[in-house]
């Protein structure tokens, strides 16, 4: 496992994505009155922007230091934005928060959170980053198998499931992981980020996808045409038992995520299968 999401932490996708998971969460809040989320792949909890990976990089640059300057940021970005302000509270301004903070920070008493991590290094870190939050615990395990097996314990499910798609397979065992938590839990909530780089790859998982559920929404930005697919040239959230109000949430962060920091050609939109 090579991955390592420092390099990417604050770039253009972990803006749609940690807006459209905040909206989910809220959301959810009003209708349940307990979740249970598990993050099958959390990462280290907290980056440092101005650490050597993301400077190397250089995508919180074009990503999240852009939308904390913008005077048109809209309202949707408001609950990241207060989440890196309190992050930085008394520190440099340079930390940013993955999602497992923000989802540590958003639950109430009875909410409870895990977050999966299977790199060592990663997994200390996100130790430290959840110590503060008595409802939240780091397991250094498979996300994938702890999603199937945990589903559904202790409140309403909520399943995120973020993997870095170093392997061939990491589609099928999303759509594997997705069976497996609704027959655990049939009215669990997950949002399911993907990278699009080429249109036949993501057809193909919406296609094994719609064999799964008919709840499905795809909440898709694209920051250019299609026309390199060595690119990452945007990037979807797939949602299942997302309250509507997520959907403008997410069609709010898309459009202006594809006019602020995309290219000609980009653009955004949500959309049923
Ligand atoms: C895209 S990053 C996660 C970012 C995080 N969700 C966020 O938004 O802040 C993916 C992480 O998954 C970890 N990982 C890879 N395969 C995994 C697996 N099967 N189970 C748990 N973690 C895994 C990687 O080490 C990496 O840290």
């Amino acid at each position: 496992m090579n991955y390592r999401h420092a390099f990417h932490a604050g770039n253009f996708a972990d803006l749609h994505k940690h807006a459209i998971l905040l909206a989910l969460l809220a959301a959810l809040r009003a209708e349940s009155p307990a979740v249970a989320v598990i993050d099958t792949h959390a990462g280290a909890g907290a980056y440092d922007l101005a650490g050597e990976m993301a400077r190397r990089s250089g995508e919180a640059e074009a990503g999240v230091v852009r939308l904390k300057a913008a005077a048109d940021a809209p309202s949707v970005f408001g609950p990241l934005l207060d989440a890196i302000e309190a992050l930085n509270k008394g520190a440099s301004g340079n930390l940013y928060p993955g999602s497992p903070l923000l989802i540590a920070r958003a639950l109430r008493a009875p909410d409870r959170y895990t977050g999966c991590e299977l790199r060592s290094d990663d997994a200390g870190l996100l130790r430290q980053s959840l110590a503060p939050f008595a409802n939240a615990r780091a397991l250094e395990a498979d996300g994938f198998g702890t999603a199937a097996d945990q589903a559904g314990k202790g409140g309403r499910a909520v399943v995120v499931i973020d993997p870095p798609f170093e392997r061939p397979d990491d589609y099928d065992r999303i759509v594997a992981t997705t069976r497996a938590v609704l027959a655990r839990a049939p009215d669990a909530a997950l949002a399911i980020w993907l990278p699009i780089k080429d249109l036949e790859t993501f057809d193909a998982f919406v296609r094994g996808m719609e064999a799964v559920t008919d709840k499905l929404v795809i909440a898709e930005l694209r920051l250019r045409p299609l026309t390199d697919p060595m690119k990452m040239n945007g990037c979807a959230m797939a949602l299942i038992g997302a309250p509507s109000a997520v959907e403008t949430a997410a069609a709010e962060a898309g459009d202006w995520i594809a006019a602020r920091l995309g290219e000609p050609g980009g653009r955004s939109r949500v959309w049923r299968p």
